[in-house]
């Protein structure tokens, strides 16, 4: 027998040498949620470990995570009131807008501070636009407010947004905007390729989401492989600064079509269902918590992600420290 690929399992120091995929505390991004009002951290109940940050604790968590050495902080907002066109998005005292002020300020400039940029946090109705009188959601007349959004934001000092709506043409609107309003520094993360998924039930909690319905006539069928292509490159050459795919594991194949396609750094959303799943199975006892999750981060890694947002950013970064 010439060839013995066992050679190269032999033992961890080989294996460790022949290791294709090697990750980095500065490839993940953490997702934090802040809470309108005070009264500290308040628990996810789908979400074990996640909690609701207010505006006091969050320059601690900013502290945390400069301290791991991760690449990146993605804010989104949990209003105390929302409206039909979702004005608390656009407001400076908004509780996102404050949140990436509060950010920027605390963190020495080691870490990079994103925001989500969709209405749904602050819509009365849920959904990610402006309806119609129908009850639809109004693609055109929602990229003037992400518009809005995108300058107020980056007034806030928030260096990269996050586009996650799914509206036609918001990556070129919401450049346009930017670069009138002077922010031309300011980086576009586009969630490209985001899909209709049932692995966002967790959010739904941790937002205090008030959607009625689902998001199918804006997020795409997960039936779907080449449109997720499609979508991609539509974004790279409206402006997208990093593309996305979202969620990561049940869509490692589009991942992998897109990180070969595109010239642009590639991300990956490790959602709260793909965290509820792995927290749920370990907790009883079903599964090695552990081992799944750097199982599943280095999976992302492996099928294209450069970028990888995930739940578990804190702790995979210490245990990827503690490895060498
Ligand atoms: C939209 C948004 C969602 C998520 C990130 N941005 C929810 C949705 O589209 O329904 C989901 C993230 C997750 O499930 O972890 N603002």
């Amino acid at each position: 027998m010439k060839d013995r690929p066992r050679r190269l399992r032999t033992n961890a120091a080989m294996r460790a040498l022949t290791r294709e995929t090697h990750l980095h505390p500065r490839d993940l991004v953490l997702p934090v949620f802040v809470r309108e009002g005070a009264g500290g951290a308040l628990p996810i109940r789908s979400m074990p470990g996640v909690v609701q940050h207010t505006l006091d604790t969050l320059p601690d968590v900013v502290a945390t995570v400069e301290a791991a050495g991760l690449g990146g902080i993605m804010l989104f907002g949990v209003p105390e009131h929302r409206d039909a066109t979702g004005s608390g998005a656009t407001d400076p005292d908004g509780i996102l807008n404050r949140a990436i002020a509060v950010a920027v300020t605390a963190s020495t400039g080691n870490t990079v501070v994103m925001a989500d940029l969709c209405l749904d946090e602050f819509t009365d109705h849920g959904h990610c636009g402006v309806l119609t009188s129908d009850g639809g959601v109004d693609n055109d007349s929602t990229l003037v407010r992400y518009e809005e959004m995108a300058i107020a934001q980056a007034r806030a000092g928030a260096a990269v947004v996050g586009l996650s709506g799914m509206m036609d043409g918001q990556v070129r609107a919401v450049r346009a905007a930017l670069d009138d309003a002077g922010f031309t520094d300011t980086a576009i993360l586009a969630y490209s390729a985001k899909y209709a998924s049932a692995f966002y039930g967790p959010f739904r909690d941790a937002v205090e989401s008030t959607l009625d319905g689902d998001r199918r006539t804006y997020q795409m069928d997960y039936a779907n492989r080449v449109e997720g292509s499609r979508e991609a490159d539509l974004d790279v050459l409206e402006g997208a600064d990093i593309v996305m795919v979202k969620p990561a594991m049940s869509y490692l194949d589009v991942l992998a079509d897109v990180a070969d396609r595109v010239d642009v750094p590639v991300a990956a959303y490790q959602v709260s269902g793909e965290y509820a799943m792995i927290e749920a199975a370990a907790a009883h006892g079903w599964i090695n918590r552990n081992a799944a999750i750097m199982e599943s981060v280095h999976s992302i890694r492996r099928a294209g992600a450069t970028i990888i947002f995930t739940y578990w950013a804190l702790e995979v970064a210490t245990w990827l420290k503690d490895n060498g």
